[in-house]
């Protein structure tokens, strides 16, 4: 472990990019925090996949991400939240948390007539997680969730503001708009990329919750709690680069140059080194 545990970063990792929407959340309201990102590029998509391998990727990913001497790990993935979460979280001797209990503790608090849909991954829809998470915030909550599995690679493949994003919209969406849900849960760190295309087709009847913001504010109350914050500067990791304080690093499973014009674009600041790894080797 890092000298000083303070100024050590934060793990965080998912199956793409989409993982990056939670980074940005956490360079806003953690600016100090510095952090190292996996994107798994070369086995994405994740949401198609067994829950055994789902829990392999993951251990590989939490070792790797403990040779950069992470102080605590942000799973930034709801597909892994969901199925490899509590396994990996019993053999991991920092703090690790997914994205689903605080996307489910901000739509409980969200919602009047307690009918909530989640829209994710066909692994995270069948797993039922959100349902069950938020059945224990609030009793008598009705949860309708939807798999739409075809978001990830239009996501991933830079489709989100071409027109046939619109068309993939309705075929998934049409059973929610229709139904009487007041808030609906983007339940798949990649789309809150779709998001303003997603409000305008629902319309303003429905409240899309985006875990990303109170995953963000759990990190912080995480790292308050284990003495892990980081009140002063960031430090300039080997390959990082110093960003308002933090200072973050970029790998990925499959070529980097795709992955880096992708976080530039949504990014609040311009990343300069992705650097590709062999996770197998982990
Ligand atoms: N972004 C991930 C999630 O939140 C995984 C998407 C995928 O790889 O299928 O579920």
């Amino acid at each position: 472990m890092n000298s000083n545990k303070k100024t050590a970063p934060v793990g965080v990792f998912d199956s793409g990019v989409g993982g990056l929407t939670v980074t940005r959340e956490i360079m806003r309201q953690l600016p100090n925090e510095n952090m190292v990102y996996f994107g798994d590029t070369a086995r994405v998509p994740y949401g198609s996949k067994s829950k055994d391998n789902i829990i392999r990727y993951s251990r590989q990913i939490i070792r790797f991400l403990r040779t950069k001497d992470v102080k605590a790990i942000v799973i930034a993935c709801n597909t892994a939240s969901a199925l490899a979460l509590d396994v990996v979280k019993e053999e991991t001797d920092i703090p690790i948390m997914g994205v689903i209990v605080p996307g489910a503790a901000a739509a409980v608090r969200v919602t009047k007539n307690k009918k909530i849909g989640v829209i994710g991954t066909e692994a995270t829809i069948r797993s039922h997680m959100y349902s069950k998470v938020m059945k224990e915030m609030l009793p008598g909550v009705e949860v309708i969730g939807k798999p739409c599995p075809l978001f990830v690679p239009i996501v991933e493949e830079g489709f989100a503001k071409h027109k046939i994003a619109e068309e993939v919209i309705d075929y998934y969406l049409a059973s929610m708009k229709e139904s009487d849900i007041d808030t609906m849960i983007l339940g798949c760190t990649h789309y809150p990329l779709l998001r303003s295309r997603i409000m305008k087709y629902l319309g303003d009847g429905i409240q899309l919750v985006n875990p990303a913001y109170e995953t963000a504010m759990e990190l912080k109350k995480l790292l308050q709690e284990k003495d892990l914050l980081n009140e002063g500067g960031g430090q300039e990791g080997e390959d990082g680069q110093a960003c308002a304080n933090g200072s973050y690093e970029f790998y990925v499973s499959d070529t980097a140059d795709k992955f880096k014009q992708f976080a530039n674009s949504i990014l609040p600041y311009d990343i300069r080194t992705t650097q590709r790894i062999n996770i197998e080797e982990y």
